[in-house]
């Protein structure tokens, strides 16, 4: 049986001279402790996807990701707790005969099957029909690559249904990696109300495209109520310059509250640069999506 989770998440309010400086409150939405085995928008997202595998009688899921994929550890502990089977197809074949990382190690260890593909063909395995994929492993619910599907995106829209009193001062940040957790806060945002999204990784024009592809497949139709910062990746996916290790370790420093560097942090330093910069409104009330636990915990 998987725990349930621990919802609504708390919601923090954090004193800080740089806002203060531009008249604008920031909250953290602390995602981060909404579940011990499946935390930040990896509940949010999942959540939904396994009443759906419950509800067609799968035994099975099965998704992709690379080797430090927290989707697919998520996957494979939430399979695990439900009684469920899971594959993960993970890229790189060269990986399959040499050490596993902590992520795949845990993933295993919950009873996930690793198929290891070849770069070149990865892609088209995730984009494809999966049919392939059904034939080798079985009946299955396929989860796309980091879980953003029509049914994560409503899950991701419980965020603001949880915050009270949204209203046109407020402004709703998450980080974007695949969309998912975007499209869902910005469809559960009541009018007037904004999203900013912080690309974590080079993704100018596709991340737009995507988080619109994702509004259609849920919602049947488009929201003009969010955007995307493309400045704040710190030089691609993963990347963590120094500049932002620094950022985020004084944070922590500040507030005693560990942050998780490729996701979180890249979105708090986006939000601090705004503020600073003078383009948040006086009176803008900024909450930021904590999405996951600082790295080595969890
Ligand atoms: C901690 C954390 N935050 C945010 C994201 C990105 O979310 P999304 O893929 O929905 O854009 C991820 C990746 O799944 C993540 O691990």
């Amino acid at each position: 049986m998987l725990a349930p989770a621990r919802l609504p998440t708390p919601l923090t309010r954090l004193l800080d001279p740089v806002f203060e400086r531009a008249g604008v409150r920031l909250r953290l939405k602390r995602d981060d402790l909404a579940h011990p085995l499946v935390p930040g928008n990896k509940w949010r997202k999942l959540a939904p996807n396994l009443e759906l595998a419950r509800a067609e009688g799968h035994t099975r899921l099965l998704t992709f990701g690379g080797a430090y994929s927290t989707h697919v550890r998520a996957v494979a502990a939430a399979a695990h707790a439900l009684g469920l089977g899971s594959t993960g197809v993970i890229r790189g074949e060269e990986l399959a005969d040499a050490p596993r990382n902590r992520s795949l190690r845990a993933a295993e260890e919950y009873g996930m099957e690793l198929e290891f593909v070849p770069r070149s063909a990865y892609r088209s395995l995730v984009t494809g029909d999966h049919g392939d994929l059904v034939a080798r492993w079985g009946r299955c619910l396929v989860l796309p690559e980091g879980g953003s599907n029509a049914s994560a995106v409503r899950g991701a829209a419980a965020i603001p249904a949880e915050l009270p009193d949204l209203g046109a001062r407020d402004l709703v940040c998450c980080p974007v990696g695949t969309g998912g957790t975007l499209a869902g806060i910005a469809a559960g945002l009541p009018s007037g109300a904004r999203a900013l999204g912080v690309a974590v990784l080079r993704g100018e024009g596709y991340l737009e495209r995507e988080v619109t592809a994702l509004h259609r497949a849920a919602y049947g139709r488009e929201f003009a109520n969010w955007r995307i910062d493309h400045g704040h990746h710190g030089g691609g996916y993963g990347r963590v310059p120094a500049a932002l290790e620094e950022f985020a370790a004084a944070f922590e420093r500040r507030h005693g509250i560990g942050i998780e560097r490729r996701y979180v942090a890249k979105t708090l330093l986006a939000v601090y640069d705004l503020a600073e910069a003078g383009e948040l409104a006086p009176g803008t009330r900024v909450t930021v999506v904590v999405t996951g636990l600082p790295d080595g915990t969890g």
